[in-house]
């Protein structure tokens, strides 16, 4: 085990397609309102790919910019992750895709389906490669083209649901800073609360299908509610606990921005202050496997990233999955 370098993120990008759906937009979409859903939950606008564009295509300008921060050729690259529901197609991995329009020539590439907490999942699983000398360095990418399983006559989803992606390159760094621990669970029990029931091998696409509308997101939205706020604290204190850390030492806790009820009722039973939270879901809505790289790129662009920062990223989503992980900046 003494050969186990340490893992950290050395370079971060984001990317959301330019189009923007409005509250007022949905408005005339749906039975809602601008105060029904800034009130419910404080997503004013959300930004919303065209026809054209599929989620490797929302992937690749954050992947790019990762990997210029980080200073690292693509060509350089170990391994391509990609944290999506929403892949280019069924077969193949959408990973292979960006390996590809990347001219990452040296690397191998793979989906990894965790919903909402995909990239802590990814992060994770891939960094203890990169520390036992497996892989040198890794892109873990998250993102989510959300509007395309998204029923617009569903008022229930359709006002929560945003497109994003963010990137984050993981290299070996200085003993002590980097990924310091992590919490990862799923309860599969949960799998009816948040899923796409058509398209795929359980009830594959027929016109049934399609007019049922089963190919969209289906959210029963008040059970997942319940379950996140309690999902957010116990991920939260478990990887603090595994890093030997306690919600005082956090200088930064980027949150899956799903809704800021949840966020806030999470802060609060933590008892960490509001400033020390990263939230950007006013813009972009819930982007899921996008919304913690996005929110993270968002923070480094702020300059509020510094050295030897404590940071805690937390999600919780669809499986159900949740987790969290801490790192030293
Ligand atoms: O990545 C994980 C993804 N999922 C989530 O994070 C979702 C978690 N859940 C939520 O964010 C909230 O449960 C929602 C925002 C989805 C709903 O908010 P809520 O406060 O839990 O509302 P509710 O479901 O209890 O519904 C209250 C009322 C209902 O009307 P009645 O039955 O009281 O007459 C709904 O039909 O609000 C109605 N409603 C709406 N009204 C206007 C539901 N959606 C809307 C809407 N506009 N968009």
């Amino acid at each position: 085990m003494d050969t186990l370098v340490s893992v950290g993120i050395t370079g971060v990008g984001g990317y959301a397609p330019p189009g923007i759906l409005t509250n007022h937009d949905l408005e005339k979409m749906v039975d809602t309102s601008d105060e029904w859903i800034r009130t419910r939950s404080g997503i004013s606008n959300r930004h919303i790919a065209d026809a054209a564009t599929a989620t490797s295509d929302i992937a690749l300008p954050a992947a790019r910019q990762a990997l210029e921060r980080a200073g690292l050729a693509a060509e350089e690259l170990d391994m391509v992750v990609m944290a999506t529901f929403t892949p280019d197609y069924l077969l193949p991995a959408t990973a292979c895709t960006i390996q590809h329009a990347l001219g990452a020539t040296r690397a191998g590439a793979f989906d990894l389906a965790a919903a909402c907490t995909g990239f802590i999942y990814a992060l994770n699983i891939v960094a203890p490669s990169i520390a036992t000398g497996q892989f040198r360095n890794a892109l873990v990418i998250g993102g989510d083209t959300l509007s395309k399983v998204t029923d617009y006559t569903d008022r229930g989803t359709c006002v929560l649901f945003g497109d994003g992606a963010g990137a984050a390159v993981l290299q070996p760094v200085p003993a002590g800073r980097g990924l310091l621990s992590s919490y990862l669970r799923a309860d599969g029990g949960g799998c009816e609360m948040l899923y796409i029931p058509g398209g795929s091998t359980r009830k594959p696409a027929t016109h049934e299908t399609v007019d049922a509308r089963d190919h969209f997101v289906k959210m029963s939205g008040n059970e997942v509610f319940r379950f996140a706020v309690r999902a957010l604290e116990e991920a939260v204190l478990e990887a603090l606990g595994r890093a030997g850390l306690t919600t005082a030492d956090v200088d930064l806790i980027v949150p899956h921005q799903a809704n800021i009820r949840i966020i806030d009722g999470a802060a609060k039973r933590l008892g960490i202050p509001e400033d020390r939270w990263v939230i950007n879901l006013h813009e972009y809505g819930n982007t899921s496997g996008g919304s913690i790289p996005l929110a993270l790129n968002e923070a480094y662009e702020q300059g509020r990233l510094h050295e030897g920062d404590v940071v805690v990223f937390v999600a919780f989503g669809g499986g159900l999955t949740w987790g969290a992980s801490v790192l030293r900046w």
